[in-house]
Protein backbone atom coordinates (compact mmCIF):
# COMPACT_ATOMS: atom_id res chain seq x y z
CA UNK A 1 0.00 0.00 0.00
CA UNK A 2 1.17 3.58 -0.97
CA UNK A 3 1.34 6.48 1.87
CA UNK A 4 -0.47 9.34 0.89
CA UNK A 5 -2.38 11.95 1.93
CA UNK A 6 -5.74 11.04 1.15
CA UNK A 7 -5.17 7.43 3.06
CA UNK A 8 -5.07 8.88 6.84
CA UNK A 9 -4.76 4.89 7.57
CA UNK A 10 -1.52 4.58 5.08
CA UNK A 11 1.21 4.99 8.16
CA UNK A 12 -0.64 2.00 10.20
CA UNK A 13 -1.22 0.00 6.72
CA UNK A 14 2.67 0.58 6.00
CA UNK A 15 3.32 -1.15 9.31
CA UNK A 16 0.81 -3.42 8.93
CA UNK A 17 2.75 -4.63 5.62
CA UNK A 18 6.12 -4.29 7.15
CA UNK A 19 4.95 -7.23 9.35
CA UNK A 20 7.02 -10.18 7.39
CA UNK A 21 8.02 -13.32 8.20
CA UNK A 22 10.30 -15.12 5.88
CA UNK A 23 11.04 -18.93 7.17
CA UNK A 24 13.78 -19.42 4.71
CA UNK A 25 15.72 -16.54 6.40
CA UNK A 26 18.78 -17.78 8.35
CA UNK A 27 19.52 -14.28 9.72
CA UNK A 28 15.54 -13.92 10.95
CA UNK A 29 15.86 -16.90 12.32
CA UNK A 30 18.61 -16.62 14.84
CA UNK A 31 16.55 -13.79 16.58
CA UNK A 32 12.87 -14.11 15.13
CA UNK A 33 11.39 -13.30 18.74
CA UNK A 34 10.62 -9.53 17.99
CA UNK A 35 8.53 -10.77 14.33
CA UNK A 36 7.20 -13.30 16.37
CA UNK A 37 5.65 -11.15 18.94
CA UNK A 38 4.18 -8.77 16.21
CA UNK A 39 2.31 -11.68 14.32
CA UNK A 40 0.86 -13.24 17.71
CA UNK A 41 -0.68 -9.73 18.61
CA UNK A 42 -1.46 -8.34 15.14
CA UNK A 43 -2.06 -11.34 12.62
CA UNK A 44 -2.64 -14.11 14.93
CA UNK A 45 -3.85 -15.66 11.42
CA UNK A 46 -0.46 -14.79 9.32
CA UNK A 47 -0.23 -15.05 5.90
CA UNK A 48 2.94 -14.81 3.99
CA UNK A 49 1.81 -14.16 -0.01
CA UNK A 50 5.54 -14.50 -1.34
CA UNK A 51 5.33 -18.10 -0.08
CA UNK A 52 1.90 -18.88 -0.03
CA UNK A 53 1.63 -20.14 3.42
CA UNK A 54 -0.49 -19.68 6.33
CA UNK A 55 0.81 -19.72 9.81
CA UNK A 56 -0.36 -20.01 13.38
CA UNK A 57 1.62 -18.39 16.11
CA UNK A 58 -0.58 -18.35 19.68
CA UNK A 59 0.58 -21.21 21.58
CA UNK A 60 -3.57 -22.34 22.38
CA UNK A 61 -3.76 -22.25 18.45
CA UNK A 62 -0.51 -24.64 17.43
CA UNK A 63 -1.71 -27.17 20.50
CA UNK A 64 -4.88 -27.68 18.94
CA UNK A 65 -3.85 -26.98 15.17
CA UNK A 66 -1.08 -29.98 15.60
CA UNK A 67 -3.83 -32.14 17.61
CA UNK A 68 -6.36 -31.88 14.71
CA UNK A 69 -4.25 -33.99 12.55
CA UNK A 70 -7.61 -34.57 10.28
CA UNK A 71 -7.42 -30.62 9.04
CA UNK A 72 -3.97 -30.61 9.22
CA UNK A 73 -2.47 -33.71 7.86
CA UNK A 74 1.42 -34.78 7.26
CA UNK A 75 1.02 -36.74 4.75
CA UNK A 76 2.14 -34.43 2.23
CA UNK A 77 5.26 -33.64 4.16
CA UNK A 78 5.85 -31.38 7.54
CA UNK A 79 8.33 -28.79 6.04
CA UNK A 80 7.59 -26.52 4.58
CA UNK A 81 9.32 -26.86 1.29
CA UNK A 82 8.65 -30.62 0.74
CA UNK A 83 4.86 -29.70 1.11
CA UNK A 84 4.81 -26.36 -1.72
CA UNK A 85 6.98 -29.15 -3.91
CA UNK A 86 4.24 -31.58 -3.72
CA UNK A 87 6.97 -33.86 -4.19
CA UNK A 88 5.81 -37.85 -3.87
CA UNK A 89 6.47 -38.73 -0.03
CA UNK A 90 8.19 -41.84 -0.17
CA UNK A 91 6.24 -45.13 1.59
CA UNK A 92 7.28 -45.33 5.37
CA UNK A 93 8.44 -42.26 6.43
CA UNK A 94 6.55 -42.36 9.59
CA UNK A 95 7.03 -38.19 10.29
CA UNK A 96 5.22 -37.33 6.98
CA UNK A 97 2.70 -40.39 7.48
CA UNK A 98 -1.49 -40.29 8.75
CA UNK A 99 -3.36 -42.39 10.69
CA UNK A 100 -4.30 -44.97 10.60
CA UNK A 101 -0.90 -46.19 8.75
CA UNK A 102 0.95 -43.91 10.89
CA UNK A 103 -0.16 -45.41 13.92
CA UNK A 104 0.93 -49.00 12.95
CA UNK A 105 4.43 -47.66 12.28
CA UNK A 106 4.94 -45.73 15.49
CA UNK A 107 3.47 -48.40 17.68
CA UNK A 108 6.43 -50.78 16.04
CA UNK A 109 9.26 -48.20 16.93
CA UNK A 110 7.92 -47.10 19.92
CA UNK A 111 9.58 -50.17 21.66
CA UNK A 112 12.85 -48.42 21.01
CA UNK A 113 11.92 -45.37 23.38
CA UNK A 114 10.51 -46.66 26.54
CA UNK A 115 11.67 -44.54 29.69
CA UNK A 116 13.72 -48.17 30.86
CA UNK A 117 15.74 -48.00 27.63
CA UNK A 118 16.27 -44.65 27.67
CA UNK A 119 17.24 -44.27 31.14
CA UNK A 120 19.22 -47.68 30.71
CA UNK A 121 21.49 -45.34 28.33
CA UNK A 122 22.47 -42.63 31.50
CA UNK A 123 26.07 -44.50 32.27
CA UNK A 124 27.16 -45.26 29.03
CA UNK A 125 26.30 -41.36 27.52
CA UNK A 126 28.12 -40.17 30.70
CA UNK A 127 30.98 -41.74 30.00
CA UNK A 128 30.99 -40.51 26.25
CA UNK A 129 30.52 -37.30 27.33
CA UNK A 130 33.47 -37.49 29.80
CA UNK A 131 35.66 -38.61 27.13
CA UNK A 132 34.87 -35.53 24.57
CA UNK A 133 35.12 -33.17 27.85
CA UNK A 134 38.28 -33.78 29.80
CA UNK A 135 40.99 -34.00 26.91
CA UNK A 136 39.72 -30.26 27.38
CA UNK A 137 39.84 -29.29 30.98
CA UNK A 138 42.97 -26.73 31.05
CA UNK A 139 42.68 -25.50 27.57
CA UNK A 140 40.92 -22.57 28.09
CA UNK A 141 38.49 -23.57 25.18
CA UNK A 142 35.45 -25.17 24.78
CA UNK A 143 33.10 -26.02 21.72
CA UNK A 144 29.55 -26.49 22.57
CA UNK A 145 28.94 -27.92 19.24
CA UNK A 146 32.20 -28.90 17.48
CA UNK A 147 33.42 -30.45 20.95
CA UNK A 148 30.56 -32.69 22.14
CA UNK A 149 26.91 -31.30 20.30
CA UNK A 150 28.10 -32.78 17.18
CA UNK A 151 28.78 -36.23 18.26
CA UNK A 152 26.83 -36.85 20.96
CA UNK A 153 23.30 -37.49 19.15
CA UNK A 154 24.55 -39.81 16.60
CA UNK A 155 26.63 -41.57 19.23
CA UNK A 156 23.43 -42.15 21.53
CA UNK A 157 21.19 -43.56 18.45
CA UNK A 158 24.06 -45.92 17.78
CA UNK A 159 23.90 -47.05 21.45
CA UNK A 160 20.31 -47.15 21.87
CA UNK A 161 19.93 -49.45 18.54
CA UNK A 162 23.46 -51.78 20.30
CA UNK A 163 25.42 -50.78 17.75
CA UNK A 164 28.82 -51.37 19.22
CA UNK A 165 31.51 -48.95 19.26
CA UNK A 166 33.89 -51.43 17.86
CA UNK A 167 31.12 -52.40 15.12
CA UNK A 168 31.25 -48.87 13.77
CA UNK A 169 35.48 -49.31 14.03
CA UNK A 170 35.20 -52.15 11.51
CA UNK A 171 32.97 -50.40 9.24
CA UNK A 172 34.81 -47.46 9.46
CA UNK A 173 38.28 -48.86 8.72
CA UNK A 174 39.49 -45.43 9.21
CA UNK A 175 42.78 -43.91 11.17
CA UNK A 176 42.18 -43.41 14.62
CA UNK A 177 42.51 -39.57 14.44
CA UNK A 178 39.32 -39.31 11.63
CA UNK A 179 37.64 -41.69 13.52
CA UNK A 180 34.95 -39.68 15.19
CA UNK A 181 33.67 -38.05 12.42
CA UNK A 182 34.02 -40.44 9.59
CA UNK A 183 31.22 -42.63 12.33
CA UNK A 184 29.20 -39.42 12.51
CA UNK A 185 29.16 -39.53 8.84
CA UNK A 186 28.50 -42.93 8.29
CA UNK A 187 25.37 -42.67 10.54
CA UNK A 188 24.19 -40.00 8.85
CA UNK A 189 23.93 -41.77 5.57
CA UNK A 190 22.48 -44.74 7.31
CA UNK A 191 25.60 -46.83 6.18
CA UNK A 192 26.42 -48.41 9.63
CA UNK A 193 22.47 -48.96 9.70
CA UNK A 194 22.18 -50.99 6.77
CA UNK A 195 25.44 -53.09 7.84
CA UNK A 196 24.34 -53.67 11.58
CA UNK A 197 21.32 -54.61 10.21
CA UNK A 198 22.71 -57.30 8.22
CA UNK A 199 25.05 -58.08 10.90
CA UNK A 200 21.84 -58.89 13.11
CA UNK A 201 20.04 -61.42 10.75
CA UNK A 202 23.14 -62.93 10.65
CA UNK A 203 23.29 -62.96 14.67
CA UNK A 204 20.17 -61.76 16.74
CA UNK A 205 20.83 -60.92 20.05
CA UNK A 206 18.72 -59.71 23.11
CA UNK A 207 18.63 -56.06 21.69
CA UNK A 208 16.68 -53.46 20.05
CA UNK A 209 17.35 -54.17 16.41
CA UNK A 210 16.69 -58.20 16.98
CA UNK A 211 13.41 -57.14 18.21
CA UNK A 212 13.10 -54.21 15.36
CA UNK A 213 14.01 -57.43 12.95
CA UNK A 214 12.03 -60.33 14.01
CA UNK A 215 8.77 -58.54 15.52
CA UNK A 216 5.22 -59.81 14.13
CA UNK A 217 2.84 -57.19 13.65
CA UNK A 218 -0.61 -56.33 10.91
CA UNK A 219 0.07 -54.33 8.74
CA UNK A 220 -2.53 -51.98 7.10
CA UNK A 221 -3.76 -54.45 4.44
CA UNK A 222 -4.48 -56.55 7.39
CA UNK A 223 -1.63 -59.02 6.91
CA UNK A 224 0.71 -60.19 9.96
CA UNK A 225 4.15 -59.95 8.95
CA UNK A 226 7.84 -58.90 9.68
CA UNK A 227 9.22 -55.56 8.47
CA UNK A 228 11.22 -56.05 5.49
CA UNK A 229 15.36 -54.51 5.17
CA UNK A 230 14.78 -51.38 3.77
CA UNK A 231 11.53 -50.56 5.48
CA UNK A 232 13.21 -50.69 8.75
CA UNK A 233 16.32 -48.95 7.46
CA UNK A 234 13.83 -45.80 6.29
CA UNK A 235 12.76 -45.84 10.34
CA UNK A 236 16.38 -45.56 11.56
CA UNK A 237 17.14 -43.46 9.10
CA UNK A 238 13.96 -41.05 10.37
CA UNK A 239 14.69 -41.57 13.54
CA UNK A 240 18.66 -40.14 12.73
CA UNK A 241 17.18 -37.50 10.84
CA UNK A 242 14.50 -36.52 13.20
CA UNK A 243 16.88 -36.76 16.46
CA UNK A 244 20.55 -35.64 15.55
CA UNK A 245 20.53 -32.26 14.07
CA UNK A 246 17.86 -31.00 16.70
CA UNK A 247 19.76 -32.59 19.55
CA UNK A 248 23.14 -30.93 18.54
CA UNK A 249 21.53 -27.51 18.20
CA UNK A 250 19.93 -28.08 21.53
CA UNK A 251 23.31 -28.16 23.48
CA UNK A 252 24.26 -25.12 20.75
CA UNK A 253 21.77 -23.05 22.08
CA UNK A 254 22.25 -24.15 26.05
CA UNK A 255 25.79 -22.62 25.39
CA UNK A 256 24.53 -19.03 24.31
CA UNK A 257 21.70 -19.12 26.33
CA UNK A 258 23.55 -19.94 30.13
CA UNK A 259 26.71 -17.33 29.06
CA UNK A 260 23.99 -14.95 28.51
CA UNK A 261 22.51 -15.62 31.99
CA UNK A 262 25.66 -16.11 34.57
CA UNK A 263 23.42 -15.70 37.46
CA UNK A 264 20.96 -18.29 36.64
CA UNK A 265 23.88 -20.31 35.10
CA UNK A 266 25.78 -19.99 38.56
CA UNK A 267 22.95 -21.52 40.13
CA UNK A 268 22.97 -24.48 37.96
CA UNK A 269 26.92 -25.10 39.08
CA UNK A 270 25.92 -24.91 42.74
CA UNK A 271 22.56 -26.98 42.38
CA UNK A 272 22.98 -29.70 39.90
CA UNK A 273 19.07 -30.45 40.19
CA UNK A 274 17.83 -27.63 39.24
CA UNK A 275 19.41 -28.47 35.61
CA UNK A 276 16.26 -30.43 34.24
CA UNK A 277 14.07 -27.28 34.63
CA UNK A 278 17.00 -25.05 33.06
CA UNK A 279 17.04 -27.63 29.63
CA UNK A 280 12.87 -27.32 29.88
CA UNK A 281 13.14 -23.19 30.16
CA UNK A 282 16.06 -23.86 26.75
CA UNK A 283 13.63 -25.88 24.75
CA UNK A 284 11.42 -23.11 25.31
CA UNK A 285 13.17 -20.14 25.02
CA UNK A 286 15.15 -21.55 22.05
CA UNK A 287 13.45 -24.24 20.15
CA UNK A 288 15.78 -25.86 17.56
CA UNK A 289 13.06 -26.68 15.29
CA UNK A 290 11.19 -23.17 14.99
CA UNK A 291 8.39 -24.26 12.68
CA UNK A 292 6.41 -27.24 12.19
CA UNK A 293 4.64 -27.18 8.61
CA UNK A 294 0.90 -28.78 7.66
CA UNK A 295 -1.09 -29.29 4.45
CA UNK A 296 -4.27 -28.24 5.28
CA UNK A 297 -6.90 -30.91 3.94
CA UNK A 298 -10.50 -29.29 4.59
CA UNK A 299 -11.32 -25.70 4.98
CA UNK A 300 -11.09 -24.16 8.31
CA UNK A 301 -11.88 -20.69 9.95
CA UNK A 302 -9.32 -19.20 11.91
CA UNK A 303 -10.29 -15.27 13.21
CA UNK A 304 -13.12 -15.22 10.61
CA UNK A 305 -11.05 -15.78 7.67
CA UNK A 306 -10.91 -19.12 5.94
CA UNK A 307 -8.10 -21.06 4.89
CA UNK A 308 -8.94 -23.06 2.02
CA UNK A 309 -8.39 -26.67 1.71
CA UNK A 310 -4.69 -27.41 -0.04
CA UNK A 311 -3.01 -24.20 1.55
CA UNK A 312 0.18 -24.80 3.95
CA UNK A 313 -0.01 -23.84 7.37
CA UNK A 314 3.30 -23.47 9.76
CA UNK A 315 2.90 -23.99 13.45
CA UNK A 316 5.21 -21.46 14.50
CA UNK A 317 6.41 -23.42 17.65
CA UNK A 318 9.01 -20.60 17.97
CA UNK A 319 5.96 -17.88 18.94
CA UNK A 320 3.60 -20.53 20.72
CA UNK A 321 6.54 -20.93 23.05
CA UNK A 322 7.20 -17.21 23.83
CA UNK A 323 3.08 -16.59 24.00
CA UNK A 324 2.42 -14.62 27.82
CA UNK A 325 -1.01 -16.08 27.66
CA UNK A 326 0.96 -19.72 28.19
CA UNK A 327 3.90 -18.32 30.19
CA UNK A 328 3.18 -15.82 32.06
CA UNK A 329 3.82 -12.39 32.70
CA UNK A 330 6.48 -12.32 29.47
CA UNK A 331 7.17 -15.22 27.73
CA UNK A 332 10.40 -13.47 26.30
CA UNK A 333 12.16 -13.82 29.32
CA UNK A 334 13.87 -16.60 30.51
CA UNK A 335 13.24 -17.96 33.64
CA UNK A 336 14.61 -21.83 35.42
CA UNK A 337 12.16 -21.11 37.95
CA UNK A 338 9.11 -20.43 35.79
CA UNK A 339 6.18 -22.50 36.64
CA UNK A 340 6.74 -25.90 34.33
CA UNK A 341 4.14 -26.09 31.77
CA UNK A 342 4.50 -28.10 28.60
CA UNK A 343 5.72 -25.98 25.69
CA UNK A 344 5.56 -27.21 21.63
CA UNK A 345 9.53 -27.80 20.81
CA UNK A 346 8.64 -31.55 20.88
CA UNK A 347 5.27 -30.43 19.16
CA UNK A 348 1.64 -32.43 20.05
CA UNK A 349 -0.54 -34.70 18.93
CA UNK A 350 0.11 -37.97 16.90
CA UNK A 351 3.36 -37.33 15.85
CA UNK A 352 4.68 -35.82 19.33
CA UNK A 353 8.69 -35.97 19.56
CA UNK A 354 9.06 -39.72 20.02
CA UNK A 355 13.05 -39.29 21.09
CA UNK A 356 11.90 -36.31 23.71
CA UNK A 357 12.96 -38.06 26.73
CA UNK A 358 16.34 -39.08 24.91
CA UNK A 359 16.76 -35.31 24.31
CA UNK A 360 16.10 -34.06 27.55
CA UNK A 361 18.29 -37.00 29.04
CA UNK A 362 21.14 -36.08 26.55
CA UNK A 363 20.76 -32.08 27.69
CA UNK A 364 20.74 -32.91 30.98
CA UNK A 365 23.81 -34.70 31.12
CA UNK A 366 25.32 -32.23 28.77
CA UNK A 367 24.60 -29.37 31.15
CA UNK A 368 25.80 -31.65 34.50
CA UNK A 369 29.27 -32.48 32.68
CA UNK A 370 30.02 -29.43 30.81
CA UNK A 371 29.14 -27.05 34.36
CA UNK A 372 31.22 -29.49 36.76
CA UNK A 373 34.06 -28.87 34.35
CA UNK A 374 33.38 -25.48 33.38
CA UNK A 375 31.15 -23.28 35.70
CA UNK A 376 31.21 -19.89 33.60
CA UNK A 377 32.03 -19.29 30.18
CA UNK A 378 32.14 -16.42 27.85
CA UNK A 379 31.12 -16.62 23.56
CA UNK A 380 34.13 -16.57 21.37
CA UNK A 381 31.52 -14.19 19.12
CA UNK A 382 34.18 -13.47 16.86
CA UNK A 383 34.32 -17.49 16.05
CA UNK A 384 30.82 -18.69 16.48
CA UNK A 385 29.01 -19.48 13.23
CA UNK A 386 25.15 -19.81 12.76
CA UNK A 387 24.08 -23.25 10.62
CA UNK A 388 23.06 -22.41 7.38
CA UNK A 389 19.71 -24.64 7.39
CA UNK A 390 16.31 -22.83 8.60
CA UNK A 391 13.96 -26.45 9.11
CA UNK A 392 16.33 -27.07 12.26
CA UNK A 393 18.23 -23.56 12.64
CA UNK A 394 21.28 -22.61 15.48
CA UNK A 395 25.02 -22.67 15.40
CA UNK A 396 27.24 -24.68 13.32
CA UNK A 397 30.20 -23.70 16.39
CA UNK A 398 29.64 -22.10 19.25
CA UNK A 399 33.20 -21.92 20.84
CA UNK A 400 33.76 -20.50 24.22
CA UNK A 401 36.28 -19.01 26.55
CA UNK A 402 35.88 -21.32 29.95
CA UNK A 403 37.08 -20.66 33.17
C1 LIG B 1 15.98 -31.20 21.05
C2 LIG B 1 15.83 -32.24 20.28
C3 LIG B 1 14.61 -32.56 19.48
C4 LIG B 1 13.63 -31.74 19.00
C5 LIG B 1 13.53 -30.22 19.16
C6 LIG B 1 12.66 -32.58 18.31
C7 LIG B 1 11.50 -32.10 17.72
C8 LIG B 1 10.54 -32.90 17.14
C9 LIG B 1 9.28 -32.44 16.64
C10 LIG B 1 8.80 -30.98 16.67
C11 LIG B 1 8.60 -33.50 16.14
C12 LIG B 1 7.20 -33.50 15.55
C13 LIG B 1 7.21 -33.20 14.07
C14 LIG B 1 5.81 -33.06 13.53
O1 LIG B 1 4.83 -32.98 14.27
O2 LIG B 1 5.69 -33.01 12.29
C15 LIG B 1 9.45 -34.66 16.30
C16 LIG B 1 9.14 -35.94 15.90
C17 LIG B 1 10.00 -37.00 16.01
N1 LIG B 1 11.18 -37.05 16.68
FE1 LIG B 1 12.07 -35.49 17.63
N2 LIG B 1 13.09 -33.87 18.34
C18 LIG B 1 14.26 -33.92 19.06
C19 LIG B 1 15.00 -35.05 19.36
C20 LIG B 1 14.70 -36.31 18.92
C21 LIG B 1 15.51 -37.48 19.19
C22 LIG B 1 16.75 -37.50 20.07
C23 LIG B 1 14.93 -38.53 18.52
C24 LIG B 1 15.34 -39.97 18.45
C25 LIG B 1 16.53 -40.43 18.63
C26 LIG B 1 13.75 -38.02 17.85
C27 LIG B 1 12.89 -38.77 17.09
C28 LIG B 1 11.71 -38.31 16.58
C29 LIG B 1 10.82 -39.13 15.77
C30 LIG B 1 11.02 -40.61 15.39
C31 LIG B 1 9.75 -38.32 15.41
C32 LIG B 1 8.54 -38.70 14.55
C33 LIG B 1 7.37 -39.07 15.38
C34 LIG B 1 6.13 -39.29 14.56
O3 LIG B 1 6.07 -38.86 13.39
O4 LIG B 1 5.20 -39.92 15.08
N3 LIG B 1 13.65 -36.67 18.12
N4 LIG B 1 10.63 -34.27 16.94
Amino acid sequence: MTISADNPSAPDAATAAELYYDPYSVELNMNPYPVFARIREEAPLYYNDKHDFYALSRFDDVNKALIDHETFISGRGALLEIIKSGMEIPPGTLIFEDPPIHNIHRNLLSRMFTPRKVLALEPQIREFTARCLDPLVGTGRFDFVNDLGEQMPMRVIGMLLGIPEEHQRRVTDHGEATLQSTQVDLLATGEVFAEFIDYRTEHPSNDIMTDLLTVEFEDETGTVRRLSRDELLMYLTVVATAGAETTTRLIGWAGKTLAEHPDQRRELAENPALIPQAIEEILRWEPPALQIARYVAKDVEYYGRTVPAGSAMLMLVGAANRDHRRFPPDGDVFDIHRELRSHMTFGAGTHFCMGNALARLEGRIALEEILKRFPTWEVDWANAVPSPTTAVRGWEAMPTFVS
